[in-house]
């Protein structure tokens, strides 16, 4: 069987082919156009202008994935899409592009919720067994769902405010870099000390599984505040662009220490967030199986200690490679392998506030 996933949501376009072949699931191509750069002149997504470059590149990126993958429209059995949750304007793109082909190849078209999407990063080239708890970590999302089949999953607990992604984008902003400000952060953290700062680790007392990282974001600020003179950047009308030199660049190297030791303790104390409610999730269920899924997953303080906690306790974690944790079109068309809808190409609308609960 092979599939073709279009991907939307956000400020990439993506597109992908993957072929199943018995319990084998292999990507034949996963191609992912991105207009991050142009963003980053306005020091964050700006939705209207990311749709219209994504109108210019929806066509070429799903022609270079069919090319990549040696695969003609008549070799496809399904498409799959991406209808929400996201930008609206983006989420559109991808969904009546993918509408327009499934009538013009007559080919079968397969909705994908987005978040559920990232979960299913796993069963490329692994396969996860049921029942697993399932630790979402995306842009706009931290969620933990126990998984008792494929689409089959009872929502357990999830942030009440931000994201941990949000955290570390905002977070990174206040140091003076754009969006995706995780990669920043963690670049930074590798030369400091976690113990350095004490941040406070929210929510860890609560007897439930949910989350809340805005608080942690205001203690970041403070920090900043009381260690650092901030100087604010701020919108040039004159050149149209975001400006605002990264901080660290204008201290002096006992300064920047306290940058990398603040970063540092940032990232332990989002890391160890994320573990404790897992942890709590994985036992209280008796779970053999964890699934993480989403771009923080990316974050290689989070794999290695959840690796190094799971192996303590007996579980098998699953988490995809750094590439298929960020938003692709892999992971939509891994998804449609197990998917149990199938959409009236005339029907599909694209859903911005789709969600796991
Ligand atoms: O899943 P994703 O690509 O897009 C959404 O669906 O939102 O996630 C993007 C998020 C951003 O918050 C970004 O900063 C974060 O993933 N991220 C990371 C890393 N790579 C991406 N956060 C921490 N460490 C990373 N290495
Ligand atoms: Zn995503």
């Amino acid at each position: 069987m092979i599939i073709l996933g279009i991907e939307t949501s956000c400020d990439e376009t993506a597109a992908a082919v993957l072929q199943k072949e018995g319990d084998r699931i292999q990507i034949l191509s996963n191609i992912v156009s991105s207009s991050l750069e142009l963003h980053a002149k306005y020091g964050g997504i700006i939705p209207e202008q990311a749709a219209r470059e994504q109108i210019k590149a929806i066509i070429p990126v799903i022609t270079e994935a069919l090319e990549v993958a040696k695969v003609r429209d008549e070799d496809l059995d399904a498409i799959a899409v991406t209808y929400g949750p996201g930008l609206i304007g983006s989420l559109l793109v991808g969904v009546e592009t993918a509408k327009t082909l499934s009538r013009i190849w007559q080919k079968p078209l397969i909705p994908i919720n987005h978040l559920i999407g990232h979960f299913y990063a796993n069963w490329i080239a692994d396969s996860p067994k049921f029942p697993c708890i399932g630790l979402l970590v995306s842009g706009g999302h931290t969620d933990l769902v126990l998984f008792s089949d494929h689409n089959t999953y009872q929502y357990l607990g999830g942030t009440r405010d931000d994201s941990a992604g949000e955290c570390f984008d905002k977070c990174a902003r206040m140091l003076g870099y754009a969006y995706p400000g995780g990669p920043k952060i963690s670049k930074l953290a590798a030369l400091g000390n976690p113990k350095a700062f004490t941040l406070p680790q929210p929510m860890s007392h609560s007897k439930d599984l949910d989350f809340s990282f805005s608080g942690l974001k205001t203690a970041f600020a403070k920090l900043l505040e009381v260690n650092f003179i901030v100087k604010k950047g701020g919108f040039n009308k004159t050149t149209s662009s975001w400006e605002q030199t990264p901080l660290i660049e204008n201290l002096e190297e006992k300064d920047k220490q306290k940058i990398y030791d603040l970063c540092a303790s940032l990232e332990e104390t989002i890391v160890m967030t994320l573990l404790n409610k897992t942890v709590t999730a994985v036992q209280s269920n008796r779970i053999e199986h964890l699934i993480v899924a989403g771009g923080v997953a990316a974050n290689q303080k989070l794999s290695t200690t959840l690796k190094l906690k799971c192996k303590q306790l007996g579980v098998k974690l699953h988490i995809p490679p750094p590439s298929l944790c960020t938003d692709n079109g892999a992971m939509i068309a891994s998804s449609a392998f197990f998917a149990k809808e199938i959409s009236n190409p005339l029907d599909l609308q694209a859903d911005p506030n789709l969600s796991l609960s």
